[in-house]
């Protein structure tokens, strides 16, 4: 039509118009369901999900709040039966329970808290002529709380620093939080990234030793009572009485959903900080790589590399030797340099005089096993303090590292970076190439290049987010006037076209709702950025999983705008009415003449 090039393959559909609707929004020919909603039944014996009558005992055997990453691990060779595996980041009390009481929630509101945070593995299924998976009991259901054992592995498992009165080995921790987004191994497990762990620890400002408040306040970890006030109920998250526990969070989870019975794991060699996520990347030899990002703002982007190398094969043999690479391996962090004079990055956005924001970049060990390579650090505490260890060794601040992945068939690494609106504040770091406005309030999406293994990189900013129609926004070149408005991009994930699909967090800052954006990255269309969904209102958009056939996203948080409460929701999102919303798992697919047509085909 009108000369226009066809749609790239896999992003033919019509475009979502941006809205601030109640409600999911799918393109013209596409239909939707919920496959699971906070409250839902997970395990046997749960009960109805009740908003008035919530236990902790019942939240345990319940899906839990704000899911945010997912994964779907077929069970069959169509994925009709797969397992469902989802994080659950933190709650809102406020919306969670009605008529709650800030000052003084009551011991079963903070078991309920509990048990929303963690995991959820449930089974669900769907039939070939319907996208809408349904969950299904299973012996594979399982829900991790924060009273699930953990064992602690590699080089930090055992440090005094881990240490506690319950756990005086440094090596069982009860419970993971904050679990943002994640990876999907090739071997078949998930990982999961401890993200705002600072929020759940007391009175940091009372501990004693005054270096050992420094290390806590690097975390973000001060003040004295918190918004939750756990610490009342259960000593360990009072630093006055467990000054370790916090470091006992903030790491990189391993979970193998195929063994219900397998006790997770806490990575420790790939660093502890505000973990965004971990994903995996093969290279050539067999050896593993992990990149992550620390999500805060001006903090870093991580690399860890294995020594030892992948087992082919999904046997539990296989899964188990694979489950060790991460303990014994290399981690780095990343030194970015711009290639354009430092004098044309102004801080406005405008593209430099070569016409890209873009340069080389190495990756700076920081340890390895037992050796540390930061001066007045031992490995322990590079891993323990990983934030201070990237400091020392001059890494570079970036705008909020979100979801880090690796192309499956490029090998190209691309990066959200969310947002950054300190960025130029007083006393803080201005521009730079890789983040190149000042008061970053839509973020940008980072692409990289190297092999697996190499500690040198070349980069550029592939998206710089925004109204298209500002001068400060750049869609790698494609003309503005046809791409659609994105802020905030949060996670990445890619369709088996090789397109890269971007969920954002944030673009009230453009006005409107959160959404799915899918793109090209090669050829003509390289940076036609669609819409392809938006989410309720007060919601971001996440754990978007782009199958062949059906497409799913976690919708987190609906409804979370200033001044809404269980007693005065803004949104009513999925079940309608006066109802409070419901974080859900939204599933979108497109029906065709003999069973379901391809996304975007
Ligand atoms: Fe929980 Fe970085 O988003
Ligand atoms: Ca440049
Ligand atoms: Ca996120
Ligand atoms: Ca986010």
């Amino acid at each position: 039509d009108h000369g226009r090039p066809k749609p790239p393959p896999g992003l033919d559909f019509r475009r979502v118009e941006p809205n601030t609707l109640d409600a999911v929004v799918v393109p013209e020919g596409y239909e939707q369901g919920i496959i699971i909603r906070w409250g839902d039944p997970v395990l046997p014996g749960a009960p109805k999900w009740d908003i008035t009558k919530q236990t902790g005992d019942a939240q345990a055997k319940q899906f839990g709040y704000n899911c945010d990453f997912a994964a779907l691990l077929p069970l069959d060779h169509a994925g009709h039966a797969s397992l469902l595996v989802t994080n659950h980041e933190y709650t809102t009390e406020t919306h969670m329970f009605p008529g709650y009481d800030v000052d003084n929630p009551t011991e079963e509101q903070v078991k309920v808290a509990w048990a929303a945070h963690g995991l959820t593995v449930v089974l669900v299924t769907r039939s070939p002529w319907s996208g809408h998976f349904q969950p299904k009991m299973s012996k594979f259901n399982r829900r991790i709380t924060m009273h699930t054992p953990f064992k602690v592995t590699g080089p930090a498992a055992g440090s005094d620093l881990l240490k506690t009165s319950a756990d005086p080995t440094g090596t069982v921790v009860l419970g993971t939080m904050n679990n943002c987004a994640g990876g999907v191994t090739p071997w078949g497990t998930i990982l999961s990234g401890e993200e705002n762990v600072n929020q759940y620890f007391g009175n940091a400002d009372l501990v004693p030793d005054e270096k050992t408040r420094k290390r806590l306040a690097r975390y973000g970890i001060k003040g004295t009572e918190t918004v939750r006030k756990w610490e009342r109920f259960d000593t360990r998250f009072d630093l006055t009485k467990q000054v370790n526990e916090a470091n006992r969070f903030g790491w990189v989870i391993e979970l193998d959903p195929h063994d219900p019975g397998s006790t997770p794991v806490k990575h420790t060699h790939l660093g502890r900080f505000k973990h965004e996520c971990a994903n995996i990347r093969i290279a050539d030899d067999g050896r593993v790589v992990a990149y992550s990002g620390d999500d805060e703002r001006f903090e870093y982007i991580y690399k860890y590399v294995s020594n030892g190398k992948v087992k082919k094969g999904d046997s539990a043999h296989a899964r188990r030797h694979n489950m060790t690479l991460l303990d014994d391996g290399t981690l780095y962090v990343a030194r970015f340099t711009g290639d354009s004079p430092v004098s044309e990055i102004d801080g406005s956005g405008k593209l430099p005089s070569d016409g890209e924001f873009d340069g080389s970049g190495e990756w700076i060990p920081l340890a390895a096993g037992n050796k540390s390579f930061v001066d007045g650090m031992t490995a322990e505490e590079v891993y323990v303090f990983t934030r201070e260890a990237a400091d020392q060794v001059g890494a570079t601040k970036m705008d909020r590292p979100e979801d880090i992945q690796a192309h499956p068939k490029t090998g190209r690494i691309y990066c959200a970076l969310s947002n950054n609106v300190e960025r130029g504040n007083p006393g803080k770091e201005g521009a730079t190439e890789p983040n190149p406005r000042l008061n970053n309030k839509h973020g940008q999406v980072l692409e990289l290049e190297e092999d697996a293994l190499a500690l040198k990189f070349s980069w550029r900013l592939f998206l710089v987010c925004g109204d298209p129609a500002a001068p400060d926004t750049y869609f790698a070149g494609f003309p503005k006037d046809q791409v659609s408005p994105i802020s905030s991009p949060d996670n990445v994930a890619f369709d088996r076209h090789g397109n890269l699909w971007i969920s954002t967090d944030s673009a009230g800052a453009l006005g409107i709702n959160d959404g799915l954006y899918g793109v090209p990255l090669d050829g003509k269309q390289r940076g036609n950025l669609k819409l392809f969904l938006t989410v309720p209102k007060g919601a971001e958009t996440c754990g978007p999983i782009i199958g062949d056939k059906v497409v799913t996203v976690c919708v987190q948080h609906p409804g979370e705008v200033d001044g809404a409460s269980a007693d005065n929701p803004v949104s009513h999102w999925p079940d309608g009415g006066a109802s409070v919303p419901r974080p859900s798992v939204v599933a979108v697919w497109k029906p065709g003449r003999h069973g379901l047509s391809d996304i975007g085909g």
